[in-house]
């Protein structure tokens, strides 16, 4: 049968070949075209060889859910309707085409007093669809020398978007150890899922990143997003601890002095309490009250 076909392609004006095979053969410019969404597209169904003027033409749209009529008895149907038209003579043009006529298509041609009388070709129909603005997600700030996850996803575009991040407005690289700038950071990007990941950051890694999603219909960027890094200084935290024990111990000692002064003077002192506080505030009670005690005290704090 295909040599048939290539013997009638080879020999086109041989006259033997037209009139001794009557057979229904199709031909297309391009069984794979893709188109940007809300553009035209033409898939081609050119008939290279037939013999009746008025064959059966139809289209049918190819999906998981199986075949649907897209033209059938000279008409369009389906989701296609008034959004393509047939041109002379099997072409199926579609005028606005939309991210579901991502589909196959074939065109089948039937001429009944063929001997051999029906053909079909199958076009891979892409419509790309660029991606919109992408999910970033940056941690605000991370401790110096822990792990960091940025995230991008986008999931519009078709076909499936690759990610870009940029830190300060300069791409990162795939790989940090192929620029000198990122040589020393502990990244691992990947550029299918979206994921900018340190495995310990450093103060260097600190800026504003962002990221885009491209395809090939476009791309669409996220805002700009600061990643702070701030140092955890085990020394200073030792010296913090230290210092907090510290006062925590005198506070104690300062309770246990305190306690047992107030235990004989509140004893001495009962007439004095119950008069002080229909005067005026507790901190002025407490003041009054105690004030030798009171800077006796805070002194020994400090
Ligand atoms: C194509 O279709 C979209 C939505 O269905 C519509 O917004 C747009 O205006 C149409 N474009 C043309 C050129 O008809
Ligand atoms: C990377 O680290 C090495 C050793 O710590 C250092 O000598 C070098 O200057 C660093 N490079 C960059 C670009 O920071």
């Amino acid at each position: 049968m295909a040599k048939t076909r290539l013997a009638c392609l080879l020999t086109l004006l041989s006259t033997h070949c037209y009139f001794s095979v009557l057979a229904v053969v199709l031909r297309t410019n391009n069984d794979s075209p893709w188109t940007d969404e809300f553009d035209k597209i033409e898939l081609s169904c050119l008939i290279e060889s037939i013999s009746t003027t008025n064959p059966r033409i139809e289209w049918k749209k190819i999906t998981n859910e199986g075949p649907s009529y897209v033209y059938f008895d000279k008409k369009i149907s389906g989701d296609l309707e008034n959004r393509a038209v047939i041109r002379e003579p099997a072409t199926l043009l579609i005028t606005n085409a939309t991210r579901s006529d991502t589909a196959k298509y074939r065109c089948e041609v039937t001429a009944a007093d063929d001997q051999k009388s029906f053909d079909e070709i199958v076009i891979d129909l892409v419509v790309r669809v660029k991606p919109v603005v992408p999910k970033c997600s940056v941690p605000k700030s991370v401790p110096f020398g822990k792990s960091a996850e940025l995230s991008c996803v986008e999931e519009e575009g078709f076909p499936k978007s690759q990610y870009q991040w940029f830190k300060n407005r300069e791409e990162i690289p795939d790989d940090p150890k192929t620029s000198l700038k990122f040589f020393n950071s502990s990244y691992a990007l990947n550029a299918e899922t979206g994921t900018l990941k340190f495995i310990a950051v450093r103060k260097e890694d600190a800026g504003e990143y962002f990221c885009r999603a491209k395809n090939d219909a476009g791309y669409a960027e996220c805002a700009a997003q600061k990643m702070e890094v701030y140092d955890i200084d085990l020394l200073g935290i030792i010296l913090g601890v230290l210092v907090v024990v510290i006062v925590l111990l005198c506070i104690t000692v300062g309770i246990c002095c305190a306690y047992k002064q107030g235990y004989f003077s509140s004893q001495k002192q009962t007439g004095n309490n119950y008069k002080v506080p229909a005067k005026g505030d507790g901190v002025d009670y407490v003041r009054t009250e105690d004030e030798g005690d009171f800077r006796h005290k805070s002194s020994f704090v400090i």
